[in-house]
């Protein structure tokens, strides 16, 4: 049963090393608000964020904006340099880009101030009264801002480790699969009655594939499945089955590569999900929408994009078994997300065989709150 409303403590919760002998996270990590005001500043204020694609800043002057929890950022392309800021002028906190698009300054779009590509205050009109103002003392607050292959990671707190050190050696392990190569094809999105975890949670366990994901059972070796916590990531190993389905299944929906591994599926702590194939990539990224909405977007690259992926045979059929899947996956994370807020539940145990993953991200959450 929950605790006590009075003897609540939002911002803890006690958590065991040991997958073995630990209890899940507490179901009000899912239901308070508080959780997510708390998660904003610690857990999305100090990781890196995948928020574009340097297709989108290819040239000098390319920007775009992005939101993180409710900071603004821009990220621009300046010179052969990437950078990203706050989006928040130094004058009384107007907006200095809308959207994206390409410019060679940024220009407030409340009074007009002029930032340099490098966020320096290049102009600010009918400011020779104020006493002592310099445009040359103003700057942008700027972010950390790193690619890797086609993607754009900012982190919100200048103290953080680089990208780099963030991503290990997954650079190396996704080489084979040419992840540099890899370009935009197309978005999908939904909006998700349920907390931004539970649809991580649901992510980082093969344990429900059997019941809640038939079709999918069918392709993959399940006894082979696993998953390998490392840092501040985990990598899931779904193989497909080493023979067909019997006679009048379901045709084989992936084709695996001639040589090993046919996949990886990366799970970046704490909303960021890469799953690459050969020739193929996807990405899905899990945003809170409060503390019981998400929206989850998927972004598929290619190696070798199709004309339009809407017409395409392999692409309708590729998209169509992951519509599948993901239906699936909504219906049992929404109904889950409701169990939640009831009185009759608060913690569970893992399945220390098939819940490595869930238990690293709730010990990485721990860590982090
Ligand atoms: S707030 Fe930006 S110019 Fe005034
Ligand atoms: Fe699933």
């Amino acid at each position: 049963m929950k605790p006590e409303a009075g003897s609540r403590r939002p911002a803890a919760f006690e958590f065991e090393a040991d997958i073995a002998r630990a209890s899940t996270i507490p179901s009000r990590c899912y239901t308070d608000a508080m959780f997510l005001t708390l998660e904003d500043e610690r857990v999305f204020g100090r990781t890196w964020q995948l928020v574009g694609r340097t297709d989108q800043v290819a040239e000098s002057g390319q920007f775009f904006t992005a939101e993180i929890g409710d900071e603004s950022i821009v990220v621009l392309r300046d010179g052969t340099d990437l950078r990203g800021f706050h989006n928040i002028c130094l004058h009384r906190a107007g907006p200095v880009a809308h959207g994206c698009g390409k410019r060679q300054t940024l220009q407030c779009r409340y009074h007009g101030w002029t930032y340099a590509l490098d966020g320096q205050l290049l102009r600010a009109p009918e400011m020779e009264e104020s006493s002592g103002f310099r445009a040359s003392d103003f700057r942008l607050l700027p972010v950390q801002v790193a690619a890797f292959g086609p993607l754009i990671f900012v982190n919100l707190d200048p103290a953080a480790p680089p990208l780099a050190h963030f991503l290990g050696d997954i650079p190396e392990r996704a080489a084979r699969f040419r992840v540099e190569e890899m370009r935009w094809v197309m978005r999908k999105s939904w909006t998700i009655a349920c907390n931004w975890k539970v649809y991580v949670d649901n992510y980082l366990e093969g344990y429900h594939i059997p019941v809640v994901h038939p079709s999918l059972h069918k392709e993959i070796d399940y006894g082979e499945y696993r998953v390998e916590p490392h840092r501040y990531w985990s990598l899931q190993h779904a193989p497909l089955r080493p023979v067909p389905p019997a006679p009048g299944g379901d045709a084989r929906k992936y084709i695996p590569a001639e040589d090993g591994e046919q996949a990886q599926y990366y799970w970046l702590f704490p909303n960021v999900m890469l799953n690459v194939y050969q020739g193929q990539m996807q990405t899905n990224v899990v945003l809170p929408r409060g503390h019981d909405s998400c929206e989850v977007v998927f972004e598929w690259y290619s190696a070798t994009p199709p004309a339009d992926p809407a017409t395409d045979a392999q692409w309708t059929k590729l998209v169509a078994f992951s519509d599948e899947i993901q239906d699936e996956d909504i219906e049992i994370c929404v109904q889950v997300q409701k169990n939640l807020r009831s009185r009759a539940y608060d913690r569970g145990r893992y399945s220390a065989l098939r819940e490595v993953g869930v238990h690293h991200f709730h010990s990485l959450l721990h860590e982090f709150l």
